[in-house]
């Protein structure tokens, strides 16, 4: 039997992103779980900040925002920027990421981050407390290391982390291919 329960979140994994914003000299980073991707011919992905924080105003400020994929060998330094404000402490500073340039947009890229996506903010959707934050993607850097032998992200090699219920997990081994059901 089914237990009915009151409505919740129940949308779960979600995967852990390192979202940075600023100028390139006066730089951010907050911990997001709480993304999607939203279109595929223009590829544009979307954030949740929820609530008055730092990055909310640098993003609304520049107009930008770069979404860095950490692998596990980050948890702890994405357990620091999600529990730390930006306006009091140097995130950078304070995990030991390295900076590094990116192409199009003035925020930097964490260099740790073995994917990192640069975003123009397209839109800003308000709902209640929360902030869905349109990012049209611009360019896209990923490490060699961990693509495959046809040029594909290898999410193993990425090693990503996922999170629910208040808990980092780790994505584990593919089950089977799309369409494997239709034959
Ligand atoms: C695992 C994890 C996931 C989080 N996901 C979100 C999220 O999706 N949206 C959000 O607004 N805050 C999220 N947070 C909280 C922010 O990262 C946190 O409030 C942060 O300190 C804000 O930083 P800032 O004020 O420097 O921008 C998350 C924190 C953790 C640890």
């Amino acid at each position: 039997m089914k237990k009915v329960m009151e409505a919740t979140n129940a949308m779960f994994p979600l995967p852990v992103v390192l979202v940075t914003s600023g100028d390139g000299k006066k730089d951010n980073i907050i911990t997001i779980a709480w993304t999607t991707n939203i279109c595929r011919k223009t590829p544009c992905i979307g954030i949740i900040i929820n609530g008055k924080k730092y990055s909310l105003d640098l993003i609304k400020e520049h107009k930008e925002f770069i979404v860095n994929i950490p692998g596990q060998k980050n948890l702890k330094e994405v357990d620091i920027c999600g529990g730390k404000h930006g306006d009091k402490v140097d995130k950078y500073k304070l995990t030991g990421f390295t900076k590094e340039k990116a192409k199009e947009v003035k925020a930097s890229m964490i260099k740790e981050c073995p994917i990192n996506i640069e975003c123009k903010l397209e839109d800003i959707y308000v709902k209640e407390t929360s902030n869905l934050l349109i990012g049209k993607v611009l360019k896209l850097h990923i490490d060699e290391k961990i693509l495959d032998n046809n040029g594909k992200i290898d999410y193993k090699k990425l090693d990503p982390i996922v999170y629910a219920q208040k808990t980092y997990f780790p994505l584990k081994e593919g089950i089977a291919k799309r369409g494997f059901g239709l034959k």
